[in-house]
């Protein structure tokens, strides 16, 4: 007998996490919930209402008096289409990956106020549990009571590779020193904010995946997904 159970997943911006939630979600018949879609989807909608500066800063007033206008869903992953992430309606997938979002992001990330409105909005998702939700503060704020917690470390250089290689594929003409120093600024932002910051929680087990293969990390997830669904 095995029971359902609530997996967070955190840790550094590209290390692959989201990747690793979606396989475990798949491979255990989970729902998967990327929390970084919701910052991004809010920065887009920001972003197309004129309330960043050309500077980067963010009229948090604004947009905290739109965050209940601001609608976001995710569609159901299928064989041939991983999950999309929809704004009010709209497939934003492709568009809030890119680096005007990117850039951007981690300054409305760290607006208390859009963190405790998605905050709410992820719990609510988790309800039922049979969830796998990946982020930064999953294990510590979100679902400080999950079953099975999973903190991924991994330098910077490797980090912005992974992320250069995914931005080329998608035809971005971007340069690698660029990504670089978004992932060094993204970390930064991450680990300083003052509401919940990117931190591993006591009860978490960290990876480093930049020393198993992919097969090697969903082996082990597996195994430790198993352990924690056992019943007594
Ligand atoms: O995982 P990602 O790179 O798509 O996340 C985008 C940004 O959102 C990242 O810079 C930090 C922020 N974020 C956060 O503050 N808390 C989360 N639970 C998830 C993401």
């Amino acid at each position: 007998m095995s029971k359902n159970i609530i997996i967070a997943i955190d840790g550094y911006s590209s290390s692959g996490k989201s990747t690793m939630a979606r396989t475990l979600a798949k491979a255990v018949g989970y729902r998967y919930i990327d929390s970084g879609a919701m910052y991004r989807a809010v920065t887009l909608w920001a972003l197309r209402h004129n309330m960043i500066e050309a500077d980067g800063t963010v009229n948090s007033t604004r947009l905290t008096e739109a965050l209940p206008d601001i609608n976001i869903n995710f569609t159901t992953a299928t064989d041939d289409r991983p999950q999309q992430t929809l704004l009010n309606g709209e497939n934003v997938e492709e568009e809030i990956r890119r680096l005007a979002v990117s850039n951007h992001v981690s300054q409305v990330a760290a607006i208390p106020e859009v963190r405790h409105h998605l905050v709410r909005l992820q719990q609510d998702l988790g309800h039922e549990k049979g969830i796998v939700m990946d982020g930064r503060d999953i294990g510590t704020t979100v679902f400080p009571d999950a079953e099975m917690k999973i903190f991924v470390d991994a330098s910077a250089e490797p980090r912005a590779q992974r992320r250069f290689l995914e931005l080329s594929d998608k035809g971005q003409a971007v340069n690698y020193e660029e990504v670089l120093a978004n992932v060094v600024q993204r970390d930064h932002i991450d680990m300083t904010r003052a509401e919940s910051p990117l931190r591993k929680a006591a009860d978490a087990v960290s990876l480093d995946n930049s020393t198993m293969t992919t097969e090697e990390q969903d082996r082990w997830l597996l195994e430790l997904f198993k352990q924690r669904t056992q019943c007594e």
